[in-house]
C-alpha cells in the first residue's frame, strides 16, 4: 500500500517545492532569524525536498541576508528566491541565491482582472510586457526560471495561456499556477489546469507546479487535483504554514502520496518521510505556531487510539484502524533516556541518534544546558532532548535580549510582582519591575520596565514536552507589539521562566523586524 511497493516511473516523480521560509515566513507573527533559517533550510533539505523557497529578498536586508546564508550553506536542494516581475526584485533576488549550487529564480505576476485593475494599476498588455521581461532578465542571470500567474483561478484562462506560453518561449523552466487567495475547489481546478494545457501546449516541455492556499480548507485537496491531471510540482509549507490560512501542508501532500500511490496512478515524490516529525516540530518551535493536536499525520493525536474500541483493533491487528505507521513520519518512539549522571559522550551519542551535527561549541553549550536540567528533573527522554536542543539553539544564535535572573512574589489575595534582569546585545544590563492581574503579566510588566518595550498578550499557552509531575514546559506566547504581531516560545522546567522568555523573543522579533522593514508586497 505504499509508494515502497510501487513501480517508479520519473514521469510520475513529483516534485515537493518547500515556501516555509518564504510563504511559511510572511505568516502573521512569524519572524525567523538567519540561524533559524538555516537550521529549518537543514532539516528540509534532510527532508528531501527538491526545492527550498528560501525568501523573498527584495522584502527586508535582513531577507536578503537569510537567502543569502541558505544558499551558501545548504546543499541538495535547488535554492529559489522570490522576485516581483521587476528588474530590481530580480537583481536582488539573483543576489540571493547566486552562490547557491543549483539556484532558481521564481518571478511573478497577478494576472487576475481584481489584480490587475485594483493592487498593480496595470492593464492586461503592460502586465504581459512585465511578465516577459522578467522572464528575460531571469534567464540571463539563472539557468532555473520559476515564473508564476498570481491570483491564477481568478483569472481569464485564454489570458493565464497567452501569458504562460510566452514565460516558456523566453526560458521559463517552471510554471506555477496558484490559487492565492484558496477559493478554487478540486474538480473546478482541474478543469482550469486542463484547459490551459490544451490552450498552451509548450507547458508539456516545462515543469508545471500548483501552489494552493487553504482559506477553504482545500489547499492539499486542490494540490493532489493539480497533480493528479499533470501537474508535478507541489508547493507546500511544514505543518501548513502560510499566508492567512496557510499553502498546502508538506506533510500531508507526502503522505498522500506514499500511503496512496497505487491509486494515484504511481505518483510519488523524493520526501523521506522518516524525516517529518522531526521538520514540523523544528518548525513550530522556531516560529512559535503550536500544532493543533488533531492535525493530520503530525498532530499529537495524529497516530493515539484513545477510545476502547479502536486500542482494541489496534491490538488485535493494528490495520484496523491505522492507514500509515507511525515509524513512517519518524515518530517512532525512541526509547533514549538520559539522566543526571551521563556524560558528555552519552550526550553526544543522543544528539547524534536525534539527528545533530554536534562539533565542541555546540557540545558544550548542550551539555551545560543539559546538565542544568537533568540535575532539576531527573531523567530526559528524546522528546525532551530535541525541545531542549532546538531551544539552546536560539540561544546561542539569538544575539538579542536574554533574561538573566527573575524573582516573583505575590502569594494568595497580593498583587503579583515579578522583577527581571535582562542582558542585552553588549552585555549591558537592564533590571525592571512589574505588576499584573497573573504572574504572566507581572513578568511581561517587569521586562517591559526594564527594556523599554510595551507588548500586549494575545494568546498564551504552556503545555508540557513530556508527561509526568516533573515536564519539561513549553510556553507560547503571541504578542501584539508596535500594531504588529509576533510569536514567542521556550521551554524550561519552570513555566514561569519559560513564559518570560517566550515574551522576550517575541519582543526580539519585533526588534529585528524594525531593523528591516519591510517592503510592502501586497498580495504575496
Ligand atoms: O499565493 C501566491 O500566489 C504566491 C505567489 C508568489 C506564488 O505566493
Ligand atoms: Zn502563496
Amino acid at each position: 500500500m505504499t509508494a515502497d511497493a510501487a513501480p517508479r516511473d520519473d514521469a510520475k516523480r513529483v516534485k515537493f517545492f518547500d515556501t516555509t521560509l518564504r510563504d511559511g515566513e510572511q505568516s502573521p507573527g512569524i519572524h525567523l532569524n538567519l540561524r533559524e533559517k538555516v537550521e529549518i533550510a537543514h532539516q528540509l533539505a534532510k527532508l528531501g525536498v527538491d526545492v527550498i523557497e528560501a525568501g523573498f529578498p527584495i522584502s527586508s536586508p535582513g531577507d536578503l541576508e537569510g537567502v543569502q546564508a541558505v544558499a551558501r550553506e545548504v546543499r541538495g536542494p535547488v535554492i529559489a528566491a522570490l522576485a516581483r516581475a521587476n528588474e530590481r526584485d530580480i537583481q536582488t533576488a539573483w543576489e540571493g541565491v547566486r552562490d547557491a549550487e543549483r539556484p532558481r529564480i521564481h518571478t511573478f505576476i497577478a494576472t487576475s482582472d481584481i489584480h490587475m485593475t485594483h493592487k498593480l494599476r496595470m492593464d492586461r498588455a503592460q502586465v504581459f510586457a512585465a511578465a516577459v521581461d522578467a522572464v528575460r532578465l531571469a534567464r540571463s542571470l539563472c539557468d532555473d526560471v520559476e515564473f508564476s500567474c498570481e491570483d491564477a483561478t481568478r483569472s481569464d484562462v485564454a489570458f493565464v495561456a497567452e501569458m504562460v506560453g510566452a514565460a516558456v518561449a523566453e526560458g521559463a523552466t517552471t510554471i506555477n499556477i496558484p490559487d492565492t487567495v484558496g477559493y478554487t475547489m478540486p474538480t473546478e481546478f482541474q478543469r482550469f489546469l486542463l484547459e490551459l494545457m490544451e490552450r498552451c501546449p509548450a507547458l508539456a516541455e516545462v515543469t508545471v507546479s500548483v501552489h494552493c492556499h487553504n482559506d477553504l480548507g482545500l489547499a492539499v485537496a486542490n494540490s493532489l487535483a493539480g497533480l493528479q491531471v499533470g501537474a508535478r510540482q507541489v508547493e507546500c509549507c511544514v505543518n501548513g504554514i502560510g499566508e492567512r490560512a496557510g499553502n498546502a501542508s508538506l506533510e500531508e501532500m507526502a503522505m498522500i502520496l506514499r500511503t496512496r500511490a497505487e491509486d494515484l496512478g504511481g505518483l510519488w515524490s523524493g520526501v523521506t518521510t522518516t524525516e517529518i516529525t522531526r521538520a514540523s516540530r523544528l518548525v513550530s518551535r522556531l516560529t512559535g505556531y503550536a500544532i493543533q493536536p488533531n492535525k493530520a499525520v503530525v498532530g499529537r493525536n495524529a497516530f493515539a487510539h484513545e477510545a476502547g474500541i479502536h486500542q482494541h483493533g489496534v491490538l488485535a491487528n493494528p490495520l484496523t484502524y491505522e492507514i500509515m505507521d507511525a515509524q513512517s513520519v519518524g515518530l517512532a518512539q525512541s526509547s533514549l533516556v538520559l539522566g543526571k549522571h551521563s556524560g558528555r559522550h552519552a550526550l553526544r551519542h543522543a544528539l547524534e541518534e536525534l539527528g545533530y551535527d554536534v562539533d565542541r561549541d555546540a557540545l558544550n553549550h548542550a551539555f551545560a544546558r543539559f546538565k542544568d536540567v537533568a540535575d532539576k528533573k531527573g531523567e530526559l527522554t528524546a522528546m525532551d532532548l530535541e525541545a531542549l536542543m532546538s531551544d539552546e539553539m536560539r540561544v546561542t544564535v539569538d544575539a538579542g535580549l536574554a533574561l538573566e535572573d527573575f524573582a516573583f512574589s505575590g502569594g494568595s489575595g497580593e498583587v503579583p510582582r515579578a522583577s527581571v534582569v535582562v542582558r542585552g546585545p553588549d552585555g549591558d544590563t537592564h533590571r525592571g519591575e512589574g505588576t499584573g492581574d497573573g504572574p504572566v503579566e507581572a513578568l511581561m510588566r517587569a521586562i517591559d520596565a526594564a527594556v523599554g518595550s510595551a507588548g500586549r498578550l494575545l494568546e498564551y499557552a504552556v503545555s508540557a514536552v513530556t508527561g509526568g509531575p516533573d515536564a519539561l514546559g513549553e510556553a507560547r506566547v503571541v504578542c501584539e507589539i508596535a500594531g504588529r504581531t509576533f510569536a514567542g516560545q521556550a521551554v524550561s522546567t519552570d513555566v514561569l521562566e519559560a513564559s518570560a522568555v517566550a515574551y522576550l523573543r517575541a519582543v526580539n522579533a519585533s526588534r529585528h523586524a524594525e531593523q528591516g522593514e519591510r517592503v510592502a508586497a501586497a498580495g504575496v
